[in-house]
This record gives C-alpha cells, sequence and structure tokens, in this order.
C-alpha cells in the first residue's frame, strides 16, 4: 500500500473521537509525540504476526487480556505486576494443560481510549459529556474534568512507555522463568483454583528437576527462563495513533508505533470509516471486533480492506455475542470467512456481550455467562471443524469484586466492597485462574477427539 499516508484517516467519517475545542493546543501536542520515540519495534510485530499466524493454523492458543480501561490513578508497579502474574499463571495452566503453546498479549501500555453507548451521561439531573478514557477526559463527574483535553495523550504516552518498560523487564529479566512458578501466586488468593494451581506448580517443578536430573540443563534455557509478551489497545484516538505512526526502513512499510497489536471497536468498524482506514496502511496484526450486527458483507469487505493479501496472522477476529447469541451470529460469519478462503484468528471475548446491571446497580458480568460463551464459542468451531484460536478477557490481577459469581461467589451484595474499574467490570484473579483452567479443559477434550478422529 505504497500510497497510504498516515493521516488519511482525516478524510473518513469519524466517530467516537473527541471534538477537540483548542487547535493549536492539539497540534502542539501532536507535534511533541510525533518527535517521540514509538513504543514498539517492527521486528516486535513481525514475530507477533507470525505467532498469531500459528494461532490460526491451531498450533497455538492466543490469551488476551487486562483492563477494560487503563486509567492514570491505577498506574502503578503493583497493578502491572499482578495483571502481568495472572496472565503467567493463566498461560501456564494453558500451556501445561492443553500442552499448546500460548501467545500473551496484554490489554496494557495504552488502552486508555474508549467507545461510549452515549454522548453524555446523566447523574442526579445533571448532565455532563461522557467519560471516553483517560487518554480523553477525566472520570470525575464535573464539568471541567469532562472536556477532552489534548496534553493527557502526552500524559498516556508516558504511561504506556512506563508501562511497556516494567512488562518488558519481568518477562525477560527472571520474574518470568518458569522455575519460578510458584511464586506468581498472588497472595490474597485463597480459592480452589489456587491449590489446583499450586499443584500444577508442583508437577512443572518435579518436571524441572527430572530434566536437570536427566542432564537436560533447563536453568540457563532461553525458552524456560523468558516470555515473550506483547501489547494491545483499541486503536479509537486516532490523532495518538498517527502522532506515533513510523514508516519501518527494514521493511518500507508502516508501523503504528502505539502498540504490537491495535483493534477496531465494535462501534467504529464501519468499513468506510476513519479507524478502517487506519489500521488498513499501517503493518501490525489487526484486531476486529465481531458483535451481533456485523453483517456478512460487512465482514467480507472488512477482511479484503484490512487483509487484501490474505497473510496468516494479520486479522484476529474477536468475537463477542453474547452467552446464548453465539449459535445465532458465529456460524454464519465462519460460512462468509470459509467462502472467502480467509487466514483469520478467531478468539472470542467472553465479556463485551455479557454486560448487564446487578440488582444492586452496578454494571457486572455474571462468571457464569462468560464461561458459557466461551463453552459455546468451543461447541461452534468443533462442530463447524474451524479453529477456536483464543479467548480475550478484562481482568486484572487484584482482587476486585466487579463481575459476580465463580468459586468465591461473588454476590450482587458484594459488588460494592471493592469495585474499582474505571470503565467495564472485570474478572478478578481467582476468576481468571478458574476460566484459565475451563477453557485448558476444553482444549484437551478437543484435542483428544481430534487425535481419536485421526486415529479411527
Ligand atoms: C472493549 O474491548 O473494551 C470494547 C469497548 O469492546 P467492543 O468494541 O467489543 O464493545
Ligand atoms: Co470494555
Amino acid at each position: 500500500m505504497t500510497d497510504w499516508q498516515k493521516s488519511d484517516w482525516r478524510k473518513k467519517p469519524r466517530i467516537q473521537m473527541p471534538e477537540y475545542t483548542d487547535a493549536a493546543a492539539l497540534s502542539a501536542v501532536e507535534g511533541r509525540l510525533a518527535s517521540y520515540p514509538p513504543l514498539v519495534f517492527a521486528g516486535e510485530v513481525r514475530n507477533l504476526k507470525n505467532e498469531l499466524a500459528a494461532v490460526s493454523r491451531g498450533e497455538a492458543f492466543l490469551l488476551q487480556g487486562g483492563d477494560c480501561a487503563e486509567s492514570f490513578a491505577e498506574f502503578s508497579a503493583d497493578s502491572i505486576r499482578d495483571t502481568f502474574k495472572v496472565m503467567l499463571q493463566m498461560a501456564m495452566v494453558l500451556t501445561y494443560g492443553a500442552k499448546v503453546p500460548v501467545v500473551k498479549v496484554g490489554r496494557m501500555a495504552g488502552q486508555m481510549a474508549k467507545p461510549r453507548s452515549a454522548p453524555t451521561e446523566t447523574v442526579n439531573g445533571v448532565e455532563l459529556p461522557s467519560y471516553r478514557g483517560d487518554i480523553i477526559n477525566g472520570f470525575d463527574f464535573t464539568e471541567d474534568s469532562r472536556v477532552p483535553d489534548p496534553e493527557r495523550m502526552l500524559q498516556a504516552y508516558l504511561q504506556a512507555a512506563a508501562t511497556l518498560n516494567l512488562l518488558r523487564a519481568f518477562s525477560t529479566g527472571g520474574f518470568a522463568n518458569v522455575h519460578e512458578v510458584h511464586k506468581w501466586t498472588l497472595g490474597f488468593t485463597d480459592s480452589n483454583e489456587v491449590a489446583k494451581y499450586s499443584d500444577m506448580a508442583s508437577r512443572i517443578s518435579d518436571t524441572l528437576d527430572f530434566m536437570e536430573a536427566a542432564g537436560l540443563t533447563t536453568e540457563t534455557n532461553h525458552e524456560l527462563q523468558t516470555v515473550d509478551f506483547y501489547t494491545s489497545h483499541e486503536a479509537l484516538l486516532l490523532e495518538y495513533e498517527e502522532a506515533l505512526c513510523r514508516l519501518d526502513s527494514t521493511s518500507g512499510k508502516w508501523l503504528a508505533g502505539s502498540g504490537h497489536m491495535i483493534w477496531i471497536g465494535d462501534r467504529t468498524r464501519q468499513p468506510d470509516g476513519a479507524h478502517v482506514e487506519f489500521c488498513k496502511g499501517v503493518q501490525n496484526p489487526i484486531g476486529l471486533k465481531c458483535g451481533p450486527s456485523m453483517t456478512t458483507g460487512h465482514l467480507k469487505a472488512l477482511m479484503a480492506a484490512l487483509n487484501p493479501n490474505n497473510e496468516a496472522g494479520r486479522l484476529t477476529l474477536i468475537a463477542r455475542f453474547g452467552a446464548g447469541s453465539v449459535g445465532e451470529h458465529l456460524p454464519r460469519l465462519i460460512k462468509a470467512v470459509e467462502e472467502e478462503g480467509a487466514n483469520v484468528v478467531w478468539t472470542c471475548d467472553a465479556m463485551h456481550g455479557n454486560t448487564i446491571k446487578s440488582s444492586t446497580g452496578y454494571k457486572t458480568r455474571p462468571f457464569e455467562s462468560v464461561l458459557r460463551e466461551v463453552k459455546e464459542f468451543f461447541a461452534i468451531h468443533n462442530a463447524e471443524g474451524t479453529v477456536p484460536g483464543g479467548v480475550h478477557f478484562e481482568m486484572t490481577g487484584k482482587d476486585v469484586t466487579e463481575c459476580t459469581g465463580g468459586v468465591r461467589a461473588v454476590t450482587d451484595e458484594d459488588l460494592s466492597s471493592r469495585y474499582h474499574t474505571a470503565c467495564d467490570p472485570r474478572l478478578n484473579a481467582s476468576q481468571s485462574l478458574e476460566l484459565a483452567f475451563l477453557v485448558a479443559e476444553e482444549l484437551s477434550a478437543r484435542r483428544d477427539t481430534m487425535a481419536q478422529a485421526k486415529a479411527g
């Protein structure tokens, strides 16, 4: 795509983006960001694409997770470490339980701009613009705080850079060494899941000891000492994305420098819209949210626009229909993909179709619905003979009470005790781990069935 320009999105209809009132302040910020280093390097993005290509062939599994919205207030080493830890634990459960390599992608280091269902919000008769994520405006319900402020992009860049720096340090500096598998357990979790995890960690340690005794040195093995951990976010705020977009001198291709993988939200996926236009021109792996309103015609148009060369690993379709609705929508979209012979990764966002209001007035998600959507996703891929490539969760390493249910049974009444999210409700560490065990069971069952089919 030689004639594509990183500013081309400006000629297309844009929705869900702020109207900045101070044009001079906005362009000053854009200029500064454009002079800063990108956060990711093209080689890493190509590696992720290769790993996702393996996912599309059923040779690896994608685990994508993190906050709905990262906030300036909750930014700390502890929260980054805890989310990273839970993702490592989940990945270990999947790798060990289902014997499959796991591609780990955080909704981290840039997940700060949010699409909203309504432009304004009314509280006690006062109507103000909606909160759109810390990169755009403030969460506090005051007139001042809700004004979009371009300076926030600089703070977001700083936070993303520091987050990524810590994630890289954790990934390669010893923390993620598989010999530490016992230490990833979070102090506050005492559920069944933790006991199950601990049990599995002991078996892994035993295996490592056995390998050492047999003369295979695991202590210095690079694969066991480090992990590849990638970042992702919704590329919603296109001024920020454009300012961090760079031409990669090795390949001559454009790179979104804001994160390894970027995705297009379910509300901003119009084939002729600004968000699709921006994503078309960058070489990063692209995620595309597919909700119930996705038509087969739109999906075909989007696959052609976003992946014209049918490159494996380029496009990840993130299905988010809601428990009970997967059967109505997934088969028709799978059919559209198969008709086009398109290479895609299919993953299941079991969060965004399952949001409800609790009896106590909180926006929540029942754990049972999240689990049910994952099971429906697997069942349909098993029936269609296609690959269930991954799962996508809103989750945190903190011991929050935002989603109901799970083995430690968070009730509607419990929600008020530790409800900290800046946007959508997240699974807590224990709920996340519980899901990982259940997904590992689905994957193992699938593997057994396929092995039997092959043998018989
Ligand atoms: C999200 O992932 O936080 C989100 C807003 O999702 P969707 O676009 O699928 O509603
Ligand atoms: Co969300």
